[in-house]
């Protein structure tokens, strides 16, 4: 497993590009995940990759009882316990890997574009699954198979005036490790097409509920040109998924 957000130029550069005031995660991104849960009032919640834990300050808000925030990287839980502590919220280092050292019940599992870390899916799966109460909900958002697939070349086919017109896919049937340069080379992520997600939840006891695949609608486009390519290839994919009852 990697822990690239402690690489303090990645760090630096992650944290600016969350700074900006339209950064996708907050236009689309996150507003799809919140979309997807359900009423938190008095829940136990656990977000995985919590991050800064701005996620785990907003299920405080929205009532939730306990929140327990887990991420590999003592960079990002150092700014989450500086930024968004609170008596309701525990942050552990853990990577989501060892999620068996974790005891549940929890009413909600969430996350928030960092499951694409994990190469275990299917275990990540299975320890969520008994980490949640019967009926319990796991919700979470990851890197779009479309855009995890790409190995090489040119992301984008692009006309004269440098405008983007096509995505350009390639190995998306191959799942697996993608090494890909993103503030820093060899950040390692793991491709997975769609059916390997959804089974793959479908397979350890999952019912899978909603698939949300989130895009900037026309008003959107015109305020924020330059998130307007999302149209051809969206981001971000998002899952609830239920233990059932
Ligand atoms: C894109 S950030 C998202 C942070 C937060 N969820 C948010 O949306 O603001 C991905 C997070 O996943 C964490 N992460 C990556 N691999 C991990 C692993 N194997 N176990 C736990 N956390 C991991 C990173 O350290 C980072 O904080």
């Amino acid at each position: 497993m990697q822990n690239i957000y402690d690489n303090p130029v990645f760090f630096d550069g992650y944290s600016r590009l969350r700074e900006k005031t339209d950064n996708a995660n907050d236009l689309f991104e996150t507003p799809a995940l919140m979309g997807l849960l359900p009423d938190l009032a008095g829940c136990a919640v656990l977000d995985l990759g919590c991050g800064m834990g701005d996620h785990c300050a907003e299920y405080v808000r929205r009532g939730a009882a306990k929140v327990v925030g887990i991420d590999i990287s003592e960079k990002m839980l150092a700014a989450a316990r500086e930024r968004n502590g609170g008596p309701r919220i525990e942050y552990l280092r853990l990577p989501m890997e060892q999620l068996g050292a974790l005891d549940g019940p929890f009413d909600v599992v969430a996350s928030s574009l960092a499951i694409h870390y994990v190469a275990d899916y299917a275990g990540l799966a299975a320890n969520v699954f008994r980490l949640l109460k019967p009926g319990g909900v796991f919700a979470f958002s990851q890197e779009h198979p479309l855009t995890s697939c790409f190995t090489t070349g040119e992301r984008w086919t692009k006309n004269e005036k440098g405008e983007k017109v096509f995505a350009n896919i390639s190995n998306y049937s191959v799942d697996g490790e993608r090494l890909t340069e993103w503030m820093v080379e060899g950040v390692r992520k793991y491709h997975r097409t769609f059916s390997t997600v959804v089974n793959t939840l479908v397979d350890a006891g999952f019912a899978v509920e909603r698939l949300v695949e989130p895009v900037p609608d026309a008003e959107m486009r015109r305020a924020y040109p330059r998130h307007a390519d999302l149209v051809h290839k969206p981001d971000f994919l998002l899952v609830r998924a239920r233990r059932p009852r």
